[in-house]
Protein backbone atom coordinates (compact mmCIF):
# COMPACT_ATOMS: atom_id res chain seq x y z
CA UNK A 1 0.00 0.00 0.00
CA UNK A 2 1.47 3.87 -0.99
CA UNK A 3 1.33 6.41 0.88
CA UNK A 4 -1.26 8.90 0.46
CA UNK A 5 -0.04 12.34 -0.98
CA UNK A 6 -1.28 15.77 -1.53
CA UNK A 7 0.72 18.20 -3.35
CA UNK A 8 -0.98 21.42 -2.47
CA UNK A 9 -0.89 25.05 -3.35
CA UNK A 10 0.29 24.61 -6.90
CA UNK A 11 0.74 27.75 -8.49
CA UNK A 12 -0.18 26.24 -11.95
CA UNK A 13 -2.14 23.30 -12.02
CA UNK A 14 -2.70 22.24 -15.95
CA UNK A 15 -5.39 19.68 -15.87
CA UNK A 16 -6.12 19.05 -19.51
CA UNK A 17 -9.28 18.11 -17.94
CA UNK A 18 -12.16 16.52 -20.37
CA UNK A 19 -13.08 13.65 -23.00
CA UNK A 20 -10.49 10.98 -23.22
CA UNK A 21 -10.56 11.19 -26.54
CA UNK A 22 -8.21 13.01 -28.97
CA UNK A 23 -8.20 16.42 -28.95
CA UNK A 24 -8.41 18.02 -32.39
CA UNK A 25 -8.85 21.42 -34.04
CA UNK A 26 -9.61 24.38 -31.76
CA UNK A 27 -9.61 22.09 -28.94
CA UNK A 28 -6.12 21.40 -28.24
CA UNK A 29 -6.23 25.18 -26.93
CA UNK A 30 -8.35 23.87 -23.82
CA UNK A 31 -6.01 22.86 -21.15
CA UNK A 32 -7.83 23.95 -17.84
CA UNK A 33 -5.31 25.90 -15.62
CA UNK A 34 -5.97 26.30 -12.05
CA UNK A 35 -4.44 28.41 -9.99
CA UNK A 36 -3.56 27.67 -6.74
CA UNK A 37 -3.94 24.18 -6.56
CA UNK A 38 -4.11 20.08 -5.22
CA UNK A 39 -4.03 17.12 -6.21
CA UNK A 40 -4.81 14.10 -3.35
CA UNK A 41 -3.51 10.59 -4.25
CA UNK A 42 -4.33 7.33 -3.12
CA UNK A 43 -2.67 4.26 -3.72
CA UNK A 44 -1.34 5.85 -6.68
CA UNK A 45 -4.54 7.18 -8.44
CA UNK A 46 -5.68 10.68 -8.39
CA UNK A 47 -8.50 11.36 -6.11
CA UNK A 48 -9.49 14.88 -6.28
CA UNK A 49 -8.44 17.89 -7.75
CA UNK A 50 -9.48 21.36 -6.99
CA UNK A 51 -7.93 24.86 -5.92
CA UNK A 52 -7.74 26.74 -2.53
CA UNK A 53 -7.49 24.89 1.15
CA UNK A 54 -10.37 22.06 0.68
CA UNK A 55 -7.07 19.91 0.54
CA UNK A 56 -7.07 19.67 4.17
CA UNK A 57 -9.92 17.37 5.05
CA UNK A 58 -8.39 14.87 3.07
CA UNK A 59 -4.90 15.17 5.40
CA UNK A 60 -4.78 11.64 7.89
CA UNK A 61 -1.74 10.88 9.85
CA UNK A 62 0.02 9.07 6.97
CA UNK A 63 -0.55 11.60 4.43
CA UNK A 64 2.65 13.01 2.81
CA UNK A 65 2.36 17.05 2.41
CA UNK A 66 4.46 18.28 -1.02
CA UNK A 67 3.81 22.05 -1.00
CA UNK A 68 3.93 23.29 -4.96
CA UNK A 69 4.22 27.26 -4.42
CA UNK A 70 5.74 29.07 -7.21
CA UNK A 71 5.41 25.59 -9.10
CA UNK A 72 3.78 24.38 -12.62
CA UNK A 73 2.41 20.80 -12.33
CA UNK A 74 1.44 19.14 -15.64
CA UNK A 75 0.57 15.45 -16.66
CA UNK A 76 3.71 13.01 -17.28
CA UNK A 77 5.17 12.99 -20.88
CA UNK A 78 3.60 10.89 -23.22
CA UNK A 79 6.85 9.95 -25.74
CA UNK A 80 4.74 8.03 -28.50
CA UNK A 81 7.53 7.61 -31.33
CA UNK A 82 10.85 6.48 -30.04
CA UNK A 83 13.33 4.08 -30.74
CA UNK A 84 14.67 3.20 -27.49
CA UNK A 85 16.64 -0.71 -27.83
CA UNK A 86 19.40 -0.94 -29.98
CA UNK A 87 23.19 -1.62 -29.95
CA UNK A 88 26.05 1.79 -30.51
CA UNK A 89 25.86 4.62 -31.71
CA UNK A 90 26.26 6.88 -34.75
CA UNK A 91 28.19 9.54 -34.35
CA UNK A 92 30.87 8.95 -37.68
CA UNK A 93 27.64 9.86 -39.90
CA UNK A 94 27.99 13.37 -38.49
CA UNK A 95 31.05 14.00 -40.69
CA UNK A 96 29.52 12.60 -43.55
CA UNK A 97 26.37 14.33 -42.79
CA UNK A 98 28.08 17.71 -42.79
CA UNK A 99 29.93 16.18 -46.56
CA UNK A 100 26.13 16.44 -48.04
CA UNK A 101 25.36 12.83 -47.69
CA UNK A 102 21.64 12.68 -47.33
CA UNK A 103 19.75 9.97 -44.83
CA UNK A 104 18.74 8.32 -47.24
CA UNK A 105 22.30 7.96 -49.10
CA UNK A 106 23.81 6.98 -46.00
CA UNK A 107 21.32 4.10 -45.84
CA UNK A 108 21.54 3.21 -49.25
CA UNK A 109 25.61 3.03 -48.66
CA UNK A 110 24.90 0.30 -46.11
CA UNK A 111 25.06 2.85 -43.39
CA UNK A 112 22.30 4.28 -41.46
CA UNK A 113 19.71 1.98 -39.98
CA UNK A 114 21.56 -0.73 -41.45
CA UNK A 115 24.96 -0.03 -39.25
CA UNK A 116 22.55 0.13 -35.89
CA UNK A 117 21.36 -3.33 -37.33
CA UNK A 118 24.85 -4.75 -36.83
CA UNK A 119 25.45 -2.87 -33.60
CA UNK A 120 21.86 -4.69 -32.17
CA UNK A 121 22.86 -8.23 -33.38
CA UNK A 122 26.19 -7.32 -31.58
CA UNK A 123 24.91 -6.34 -28.07
CA UNK A 124 23.68 -8.82 -25.97
CA UNK A 125 20.17 -8.89 -23.58
CA UNK A 126 22.02 -6.94 -20.84
CA UNK A 127 24.07 -4.55 -22.73
CA UNK A 128 20.96 -3.46 -24.77
CA UNK A 129 18.64 -3.63 -21.34
CA UNK A 130 21.63 -0.87 -19.55
CA UNK A 131 21.81 1.32 -22.57
CA UNK A 132 18.72 1.83 -23.03
CA UNK A 133 18.08 2.13 -19.10
CA UNK A 134 19.96 5.36 -19.36
CA UNK A 135 17.64 6.39 -22.56
CA UNK A 136 14.84 6.26 -20.15
CA UNK A 137 16.77 7.94 -17.12
CA UNK A 138 17.19 10.95 -19.39
CA UNK A 139 13.74 10.47 -20.53
CA UNK A 140 12.08 10.40 -17.15
CA UNK A 141 13.80 13.77 -15.65
CA UNK A 142 12.54 15.69 -18.40
CA UNK A 143 9.27 14.44 -17.32
CA UNK A 144 8.32 11.38 -19.74
CA UNK A 145 6.35 9.23 -17.77
CA UNK A 146 5.21 6.39 -20.74
CA UNK A 147 7.45 5.55 -23.87
CA UNK A 148 6.38 3.74 -27.30
CA UNK A 149 9.58 1.42 -28.01
CA UNK A 150 9.74 0.09 -31.68
CA UNK A 151 12.04 -2.65 -32.69
CA UNK A 152 13.47 -2.72 -35.91
CA UNK A 153 17.12 -3.15 -35.51
CA UNK A 154 17.08 -6.68 -35.99
CA UNK A 155 15.00 -7.09 -39.30
CA UNK A 156 15.54 -11.42 -38.27
CA UNK A 157 13.01 -13.02 -35.23
CA UNK A 158 15.97 -13.45 -32.66
CA UNK A 159 16.86 -9.81 -32.55
CA UNK A 160 13.65 -8.43 -33.29
CA UNK A 161 12.65 -9.94 -30.09
CA UNK A 162 15.60 -9.97 -28.16
CA UNK A 163 14.69 -6.12 -28.58
CA UNK A 164 10.95 -6.96 -27.67
CA UNK A 165 11.87 -8.37 -24.62
CA UNK A 166 14.39 -5.74 -23.39
CA UNK A 167 11.59 -3.32 -23.76
CA UNK A 168 9.08 -5.64 -21.97
CA UNK A 169 11.71 -6.35 -19.01
CA UNK A 170 12.37 -2.48 -18.74
CA UNK A 171 8.57 -1.59 -18.48
CA UNK A 172 8.61 -3.88 -15.67
CA UNK A 173 11.50 -2.58 -13.71
CA UNK A 174 11.77 0.88 -14.57
CA UNK A 175 8.76 4.00 -13.59
CA UNK A 176 8.31 4.59 -17.17
CA UNK A 177 5.25 2.46 -18.46
CA UNK A 178 6.62 1.24 -22.44
CA UNK A 179 4.45 0.35 -24.99
CA UNK A 180 6.09 -2.07 -27.57
CA UNK A 181 5.78 -1.52 -31.28
CA UNK A 182 7.16 -4.36 -33.75
CA UNK A 183 8.88 -2.66 -36.96
CA UNK A 184 10.39 -5.56 -38.76
CA UNK A 185 9.98 -3.30 -41.98
CA UNK A 186 12.34 -0.82 -40.98
CA UNK A 187 14.77 -1.28 -43.63
CA UNK A 188 15.52 -4.07 -46.37
CA UNK A 189 18.71 -6.27 -44.48
CA UNK A 190 21.54 -6.08 -47.12
CA UNK A 191 21.26 -9.61 -47.70
CA UNK A 192 17.54 -9.32 -49.32
CA UNK A 193 18.69 -6.41 -51.38
CA UNK A 194 18.14 -8.98 -54.66
CA UNK A 195 14.82 -10.26 -52.69
CA UNK A 196 12.91 -7.90 -51.10
CA UNK A 197 9.61 -9.88 -51.66
CA UNK A 198 11.59 -12.89 -49.75
CA UNK A 199 11.96 -10.54 -46.92
CA UNK A 200 8.18 -8.95 -46.98
CA UNK A 201 7.83 -12.77 -46.68
CA UNK A 202 9.78 -13.12 -43.31
CA UNK A 203 8.40 -10.04 -41.98
CA UNK A 204 4.66 -12.01 -42.17
CA UNK A 205 5.77 -14.52 -41.22
CA UNK A 206 7.32 -13.31 -37.44
CA UNK A 207 4.09 -11.33 -36.94
CA UNK A 208 2.20 -14.24 -35.36
CA UNK A 209 5.19 -14.96 -33.29
CA UNK A 210 5.84 -11.68 -31.49
CA UNK A 211 2.21 -11.84 -30.94
CA UNK A 212 1.88 -15.58 -29.55
CA UNK A 213 4.40 -14.28 -26.83
CA UNK A 214 2.62 -10.93 -26.16
CA UNK A 215 5.61 -9.06 -27.37
CA UNK A 216 4.20 -5.80 -29.15
CA UNK A 217 0.43 -4.46 -28.92
CA UNK A 218 1.58 -2.57 -32.75
CA UNK A 219 3.38 -3.13 -35.62
CA UNK A 220 5.06 -0.08 -37.75
CA UNK A 221 6.30 0.29 -41.18
CA UNK A 222 9.10 2.38 -42.81
CA UNK A 223 6.78 3.68 -45.58
CA UNK A 224 9.59 5.67 -47.69
CA UNK A 225 11.13 5.84 -51.14
CA UNK A 226 13.67 3.05 -51.91
CA UNK A 227 12.80 1.79 -48.49
CA UNK A 228 9.11 0.14 -48.27
CA UNK A 229 6.44 1.37 -50.72
CA UNK A 230 3.00 1.97 -50.35
CA UNK A 231 1.57 -1.56 -51.60
CA UNK A 232 4.55 -2.93 -49.48
CA UNK A 233 3.73 -1.16 -46.29
CA UNK A 234 -0.02 -2.01 -47.26
CA UNK A 235 0.60 -5.40 -47.02
CA UNK A 236 2.48 -5.66 -43.72
CA UNK A 237 0.09 -3.50 -41.82
CA UNK A 238 -2.68 -5.45 -43.27
CA UNK A 239 -1.19 -9.07 -42.27
CA UNK A 240 -0.66 -7.20 -38.68
CA UNK A 241 -3.96 -6.04 -38.82
CA UNK A 242 -5.35 -9.85 -39.11
CA UNK A 243 -3.63 -10.69 -36.76
CA UNK A 244 -4.94 -7.98 -33.73
CA UNK A 245 -2.02 -5.62 -33.66
CA UNK A 246 -2.73 -2.05 -33.70
CA UNK A 247 -1.24 -0.33 -36.37
CA UNK A 248 1.10 2.97 -37.20
CA UNK A 249 2.96 4.37 -39.61
CA UNK A 250 6.38 5.77 -40.49
CA UNK A 251 4.73 8.16 -43.24
CA UNK A 252 6.49 11.29 -45.61
CA UNK A 253 9.41 11.64 -43.85
CA UNK A 254 11.19 12.38 -46.77
CA UNK A 255 8.95 12.06 -49.63
CA UNK A 256 4.94 11.95 -49.97
CA UNK A 257 3.80 8.08 -50.98
CA UNK A 258 0.41 7.95 -49.72
CA UNK A 259 1.11 6.84 -46.46
CA UNK A 260 -1.22 9.28 -44.44
CA UNK A 261 -4.19 7.85 -46.89
CA UNK A 262 -2.74 4.31 -46.15
CA UNK A 263 -3.17 4.69 -42.55
CA UNK A 264 -7.18 6.07 -42.92
CA UNK A 265 -7.67 3.50 -44.57
CA UNK A 266 -6.40 0.97 -42.85
CA UNK A 267 -7.48 2.49 -39.40
CA UNK A 268 -3.98 3.25 -38.10
CA UNK A 269 -3.87 4.98 -34.17
CA UNK A 270 -1.38 7.32 -35.70
CA UNK A 271 0.39 8.39 -38.56
CA UNK A 272 3.91 9.53 -37.97
CA UNK A 273 6.59 12.16 -39.30
CA UNK A 274 4.17 13.28 -41.73
CA UNK A 275 7.21 16.19 -42.83
CA UNK A 276 6.16 15.82 -46.69
CA UNK A 277 1.68 15.38 -46.49
CA UNK A 278 -0.41 17.29 -49.03
CA UNK A 279 -2.81 19.23 -48.05
CA UNK A 280 -5.67 16.36 -48.87
CA UNK A 281 -3.97 14.13 -46.98
CA UNK A 282 -3.86 16.08 -43.99
CA UNK A 283 -7.90 16.47 -44.69
CA UNK A 284 -8.10 12.94 -44.52
CA UNK A 285 -6.29 12.49 -41.19
CA UNK A 286 -8.61 15.15 -39.47
CA UNK A 287 -11.76 13.32 -40.80
CA UNK A 288 -10.57 9.72 -39.88
CA UNK A 289 -9.39 11.14 -36.45
CA UNK A 290 -5.62 9.43 -36.73
CA UNK A 291 -3.03 10.74 -34.63
CA UNK A 292 -0.75 13.27 -36.40
CA UNK A 293 2.45 11.93 -34.95
CA UNK A 294 4.97 15.12 -35.55
CA UNK A 295 9.05 14.65 -34.87
CA UNK A 296 10.10 18.43 -35.13
CA UNK A 297 13.75 17.36 -33.33
CA UNK A 298 14.09 14.37 -36.51
CA UNK A 299 13.53 18.15 -39.06
CA UNK A 300 16.11 19.93 -37.04
CA UNK A 301 18.92 16.94 -37.09
CA UNK A 302 18.13 15.80 -40.31
CA UNK A 303 18.03 19.87 -41.42
CA UNK A 304 14.62 19.07 -43.33
CA UNK A 305 11.33 20.91 -43.48
CA UNK A 306 8.98 20.53 -40.22
CA UNK A 307 5.81 18.67 -40.91
CA UNK A 308 3.20 21.28 -41.18
CA UNK A 309 1.33 21.33 -38.04
CA UNK A 310 0.23 24.49 -37.78
CA UNK A 311 -1.70 23.75 -40.83
CA UNK A 312 -3.03 20.29 -39.68
CA UNK A 313 -4.27 21.80 -36.11
CA UNK A 314 -5.92 24.49 -37.94
CA UNK A 315 -7.69 21.75 -40.25
CA UNK A 316 -9.09 19.74 -37.18
CA UNK A 317 -6.22 17.41 -37.23
CA UNK A 318 -5.26 15.84 -33.39
CA UNK A 319 -1.50 16.22 -33.28
CA UNK A 320 0.93 14.70 -30.85
CA UNK A 321 4.49 15.37 -30.61
CA UNK A 322 7.42 12.67 -29.82
CA UNK A 323 11.00 12.61 -29.36
CA UNK A 324 11.47 9.70 -32.20
CA UNK A 325 14.36 9.23 -29.96
CA UNK A 326 16.97 6.51 -31.92
CA UNK A 327 20.76 6.46 -32.54
CA UNK A 328 20.69 8.20 -36.51
CA UNK A 329 18.15 10.90 -37.26
CA UNK A 330 17.51 11.78 -33.66
CA UNK A 331 20.04 10.96 -31.48
CA UNK A 332 17.97 13.17 -28.36
CA UNK A 333 15.78 11.87 -25.54
CA UNK A 334 14.78 16.14 -24.77
CA UNK A 335 11.10 15.79 -25.38
CA UNK A 336 11.39 19.63 -23.58
CA UNK A 337 13.23 20.86 -26.70
CA UNK A 338 10.75 18.66 -29.21
CA UNK A 339 8.02 21.29 -27.45
CA UNK A 340 10.13 24.07 -27.54
CA UNK A 341 10.96 23.40 -31.74
CA UNK A 342 6.76 22.51 -32.09
CA UNK A 343 5.87 26.39 -30.81
CA UNK A 344 9.23 28.00 -32.62
CA UNK A 345 8.97 26.38 -35.97
CA UNK A 346 5.76 24.48 -36.68
CA UNK A 347 3.98 27.37 -34.51
CA UNK A 348 1.80 25.58 -32.65
CA UNK A 349 0.59 27.50 -29.40
CA UNK A 350 2.19 26.74 -26.03
CA UNK A 351 -1.16 25.31 -25.50
CA UNK A 352 -1.32 22.82 -28.30
CA UNK A 353 2.03 21.70 -27.34
CA UNK A 354 0.83 20.70 -23.82
CA UNK A 355 -2.12 18.47 -25.47
CA UNK A 356 -0.17 16.96 -28.08
CA UNK A 357 2.51 15.60 -25.50
CA UNK A 358 0.21 14.36 -23.00
CA UNK A 359 -3.59 13.19 -23.95
CA UNK A 360 -2.89 13.45 -27.24
CA UNK A 361 0.12 11.23 -26.77
CA UNK A 362 -2.06 9.27 -24.75
CA UNK A 363 -4.50 8.62 -27.63
CA UNK A 364 -1.47 7.35 -29.65
CA UNK A 365 -0.88 4.49 -27.52
CA UNK A 366 -4.24 3.72 -27.18
CA UNK A 367 -4.02 4.74 -22.80
CA UNK A 368 -6.17 7.90 -22.85
CA UNK A 369 -8.84 6.29 -20.18
CA UNK A 370 -5.68 5.54 -17.63
CA UNK A 371 -2.97 9.00 -18.21
CA UNK A 372 -2.38 12.39 -20.04
CA UNK A 373 -4.56 14.29 -18.01
CA UNK A 374 -4.78 14.82 -13.94
CA UNK A 375 -8.35 13.89 -13.08
CA UNK A 376 -10.49 11.49 -10.77
CA UNK A 377 -9.36 8.23 -11.78
CA UNK A 378 -6.29 8.65 -13.33
CA UNK A 379 -2.64 7.61 -12.75
CA UNK A 380 -0.95 9.73 -10.36
CA UNK A 381 2.07 10.73 -13.50
CA UNK A 382 2.87 14.26 -12.55
CA UNK A 383 5.25 16.11 -13.30
CA UNK A 384 6.59 19.39 -11.09
CA UNK A 385 8.49 22.67 -13.09
CA UNK A 386 10.54 25.18 -11.56
CA UNK A 387 8.98 27.74 -13.86
CA UNK A 388 6.69 30.54 -13.37
CA UNK A 389 4.32 29.72 -15.85
CA UNK A 390 3.67 27.78 -18.91
CA UNK A 391 4.83 30.01 -21.55
CA UNK A 392 8.36 30.28 -19.98
CA UNK A 393 8.26 26.09 -20.19
CA UNK A 394 8.79 27.12 -23.52
CA UNK A 395 10.58 30.16 -23.64
CA UNK A 396 13.61 29.23 -22.25
CA UNK A 397 14.73 26.81 -23.97
CA UNK A 398 16.98 23.94 -24.17
CA UNK A 399 17.04 23.02 -20.85
CA UNK A 400 15.50 20.83 -18.72
CA UNK A 401 12.90 22.83 -16.40
CA UNK A 402 11.69 19.66 -14.50
CA UNK A 403 12.23 19.90 -10.70
CA UNK A 404 9.90 16.23 -9.52
CA UNK A 405 8.68 13.51 -11.23
CA UNK A 406 5.79 11.33 -9.58
CA UNK A 407 5.07 7.78 -11.27
CA UNK A 408 1.74 6.64 -10.10
CA UNK A 409 2.00 8.99 -6.57
CA UNK A 410 5.63 7.77 -6.22
CA UNK A 411 8.24 10.23 -6.30
CA UNK A 412 10.55 8.57 -8.81
CA UNK A 413 12.81 12.27 -9.44
CA UNK A 414 13.37 14.52 -7.12
CA UNK A 415 15.08 18.17 -7.39
CA UNK A 416 17.59 18.38 -9.89
CA UNK A 417 20.51 19.70 -7.58
CA UNK A 418 24.37 20.36 -8.01
CA UNK A 419 25.99 19.15 -5.09
CA UNK A 420 29.06 22.42 -4.64
CA UNK A 421 28.86 24.78 -1.40
CA UNK A 422 28.82 28.24 -3.06
CA UNK A 423 31.81 30.25 -1.49
CA UNK A 424 30.44 33.82 -0.58
O1 LIG B 1 11.99 7.48 -37.47
N1 LIG B 1 12.85 6.62 -40.41
C1 LIG B 1 13.05 5.54 -39.93
N2 LIG B 1 13.39 5.31 -38.67
C2 LIG B 1 13.93 6.26 -37.79
C3 LIG B 1 15.38 6.40 -37.97
C4 LIG B 1 16.10 5.21 -37.53
C5 LIG B 1 17.59 5.30 -37.68
O2 LIG B 1 18.12 6.12 -38.44
O3 LIG B 1 18.25 4.48 -37.02
C6 LIG B 1 13.13 7.55 -37.86
O4 LIG B 1 13.63 8.60 -38.27
FE1 LIG C 1 10.89 6.67 -36.17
Amino acid sequence: MKNDLIIFHISHLVTLSGENALRCGKDMRNIEIIKNGYVVIKDGIIEEVSSGEGYQEYITEKTQLVDGSGLLMLPGFVDSHTHLVHGGSREHELKMKLEGYSYLEILNQGGGILNTVKGTKAASFNELYEKAKKSLDIMLTHGVTTVEAKSGYGLELDTEVKQLEVAKALSKNHPIDIVSTFMGAHALPSEYRNNKAEYLKKVIEMLPIIKANDLADYCDVFCEEGVFSLEESELILSSAKRLGFKLKIHADEMVALGGATLACKLGCTSADHLMATPDEEIKCLAKHKVVANLLPATSFNLNKAYARGRVMIDNGCGVSLSSDYNPGSCPSENLQFVMQLACLKMKLLPEEVITAVTINGACAVNKEEQIGSIEVGKYADLVLFAVPNLEYLIYHFGVNHVKDVYKRGELVVSNQQTVYREEK
